[in-house]
């Protein structure tokens, strides 16, 4: 909702789908104002030049793969045991989320992108370009024009962007890693602390398995 809340704010057409339905999204379309509509998974995977998958891991074998063949598609999900239950290829170092997502839409342009930002620093850390304190999100991804959809994305809606590598490079912004959440502030407040270019790029660089 924060994400959609920022890509109407900065002039883009959203398309909400959740698990239960458009008809249970009213309210959130209603706040979203006149860009926003609700409809399937389906038909929202369809309508998207841009696709925005941010679901538990848990719910990747639901995501429609046919209306996202050769989509850019934005993966915001973080593998959470405690929620997902035990994934075992994720147990391990082998596979990253952001791979597992893609066996399930092997024909989608996948970008890992605003997995690693609390959603409340997401909204209030939002500057216009050029600004002294814009802060930047890492995205990883293995296509160039679907980053660059990506890139052209993120920065219309008020963050710089660091190339953080490949998809199988993505564990680097993975749950718990330096640059996972810590580079903002702590959750605790809630206005986030900006961080940069360079702060990113330290943290992605710090990132151990
Ligand atoms: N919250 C954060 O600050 C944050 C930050 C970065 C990344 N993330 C990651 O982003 C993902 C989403 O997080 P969240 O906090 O937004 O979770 P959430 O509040 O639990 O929302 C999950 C959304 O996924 C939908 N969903 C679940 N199963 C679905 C299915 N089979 N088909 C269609 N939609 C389905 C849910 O719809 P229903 O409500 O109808 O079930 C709900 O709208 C997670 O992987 C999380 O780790 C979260």
């Amino acid at each position: 909702m924060t994400l959609a809340r920022l890509a109407a704010g900065a002039g883009h057409h959203v398309v909400l789908s959740n698990s239960r339905g458009p008809e249970t999204l009213v309210e959130p379309v209603r706040e979203l104002g006149p860009l926003a509509s609700a409809a399937t998974s389906e038909e929202a995977a369809a309508a998207g030049d841009i696709v925005v998958v941010t679901v538990p891991v848990s719910a990747f074998p639901h995501v429609p793969a046919a209306p996202l063949a050769g989509k850019t598609v934005i993966d915001t999900c973080n593998y959470g045991p405690e929620r997902d239950g035990r994934i075992p290829e994720l147990d391990g170092t082998s596979l990253t989320s952001s791979e597992l997502l893609l066996r399930y839409v092997p024909d989608a342009l996948l970008v890992k992108a605003f997995n690693n930002i609390f959603f409340k620093h997401l909204l209030s850390l939002a500057r216009p370009a050029g600004a002294s304190d814009r802060s930047c999100l890492p995205i990883a991804g293995d296509w160039a024009p679907a980053k660059a959809a990506v890139t052209e994305f993120v920065e219309s809606i008020g963050y710089g962007v660091v190339d953080a590598g490949t998809l199988a490079d993505s564990w680097r912004q993975a749950t718990g890693t330096p640059v996972w959440g810590a580079p903002y502030g702590p959750y605790s407040n809630e206005k986030g602390r900006p961080a940069g270019e360079d702060a990113i790029r330290t943290a992605l660089a710090a990132a151990t398995r």
